[in-house]
C-alpha cells in the first residue's frame, strides 16, 4: 500500500518538473529567436559589406580606365610643374571657392580634426584637376584650433597653393558675386560660373546640427544654392531606409570639379556621391540588381 504522504510528494515533484520544463522550453525558444535575429542581422551586414566592396571595386576600375585614357605618363617633376602652373593660372582665371571657417565654434575637437582632413582632401582634388579652382580658406584665425590642426595633420600645409586669410569672404567679395552652397537651399545649382565666388561651410556634421550654413547665408543676405541631387538622382531602397543629401566639403568640391570637366551633373553626382548616402542616378536604378 502506498503511503499517501509519499504519493503527495511525488505529485508535487511531478508538477515542479513540468513547470520547469515548460520554462526551459520557453527560454529555449526565446534563445533560438535571438540567435536567428542575430544571424539575420549578421547576414544583412555581410551582404551590405559585399555590395559596398563591389561598388568600390567598380569605382576603382572606372578611375583606372579614366586614367588610362588621359594619355602619356609624365615624370613626377613634370607633373609637379604642370600642377603648379594650373594652380597659378586658377588664381587669376578660375572660379573662386572659399571654405568658410567662421563657424568652427559649434564643433567639437574631433569634428575640427576631421575638417582639417577634409581640407587636405579638397586641396588634393584641386591639385589633380584639369581645371582647378582658386581656393581660399577664409576666417582662418592663426590662434584657432582649425589652424593648429591643419598644420599638425596636413604635411606641407603652409606651402599649399591656397589663399589663407583671417578675413571673412563677406568683406572680400561683393555679395552679389557670392553663392553660398548649402543642402537646405531651395534653388538648385545649374552651372558653375567662373565669375562667381562659391562658399562652402567649414562644418563637419557628427552631431547633425541642422541648417547652420543656411542660417548664416540667410543672415548675411547672400544667394544660396544646393547641389541638384533631387533633379538628377532618385532614392535607392536600402535596408535602413537611409537617404542623405548632406555631403562633406571635399565631396561637394569633387562634384563641382567633375562637373567643370564633364558638364554633366549625372556623371559628376553619380561619381561623387558615396553609395551609402542612398541616392543613385535613374540609369543605375534600372541596372541595379543588388536590391
Ligand atoms: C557637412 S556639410 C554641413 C551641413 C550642415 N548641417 C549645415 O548646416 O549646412 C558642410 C558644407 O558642405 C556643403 N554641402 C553639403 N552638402 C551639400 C549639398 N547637398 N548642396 C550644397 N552644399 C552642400 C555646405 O556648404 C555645407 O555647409
Amino acid at each position: 500500500m502506498d503511503d499517501p504522504e509519499v504519493l503527495m510528494m511525488q505529485e508535487l515533484l511531478k508538477i515542479d518538473v513540468e513547470l520547469s520544463s515548460t520554462a526551459a522550453n520557453r527560454e529555449e525558444a526565446l534563445c533560438s529567436k535571438n540567435v536567428m535575429r542575430k544571424q539575420r542581422n549578421w547576414e544583412r551586414r555581410i551582404e551590405a559589406k559585399k555590395t559596398k566592396r563591389k561598388e568600390e571595386k567598380e569605382r576603382r576600375k572606372q578611375n583606372q580606365q579614366d586614367k588610362d585614357v588621359v594619355g602619356p605618363q609624365f615624370s613626377k617633376r613634370v607633373i609637379k610643374a604642370i600642377t603648379k602652373e594650373r594652380l597659378e593660372e586658377a588664381r587669376t582665371t578660375g572660379p573662386r571657392l572659399c571654405v568658410d571657417l567662421g563657424m568652427t565654434d559649434c564643433m567639437s575637437h574631433k569634428e575640427i580634426s576631421r575638417l582639417a582632413g577634409q581640407i587636405r582632401r579638397l586641396y588634393g582634388c584641386n591639385k589633380k584637376a584639369q581645371k582647378p579652382f582658386h581656393l581660399l580658406l577664409t576666417d582662418m584665425k592663426k590662434d584657432s584650433l582649425i589652424y593648429t590642426e591643419c598644420i599638425r595633420m596636413n604635411a606641407g600645409f603652409l606651402n599649399y597653393m591656397i589663399d589663407v586669410t583671417e578675413e571673412s569672404w563677406i568683406d572680400l567679395f561683393p555679395s552679389e558675386d557670392v553663392v553660398f552652397l548649402t543642402p537646405d537651399a531651395s534653388e538648385a545649382l545649374e552651372e558653375v560660373d567662373g565669375d562667381k565666388v562659391y562658399i562652402l561651410g567649414g562644418l563637419v556634421d557628427e552631431s547633425i546640427q541642422k541648417k547652420i550654413s543656411y542660417t548664416r547665408a540667410k543672415e548675411l543676405g547672400v544667394h544660396m544654392m544646393r547641389l541638384p541631387i533631387d533633379e538628377y538622382m532618385v532614392k535607392k531602397t536600402n535596408s535602413k531606409n537611409f537617404h542623405s543629401k548632406i555631403l562633406a566639403i571635399n565631396q561637394v568640391f569633387e562634384i563641382l570639379l567633375t562637373y567643370r570637366d564633364t558638364r554633366s551633373w549625372t556623371t559628376s553626382l553619380s561619381a561623387g556621391i558615396p553609395a551609402g548616402k542612398g541616392y543613385i542616378v535613374p540609369s543605375e536604378a534600372v541596372t541595379d540588381v543588388s536590391q
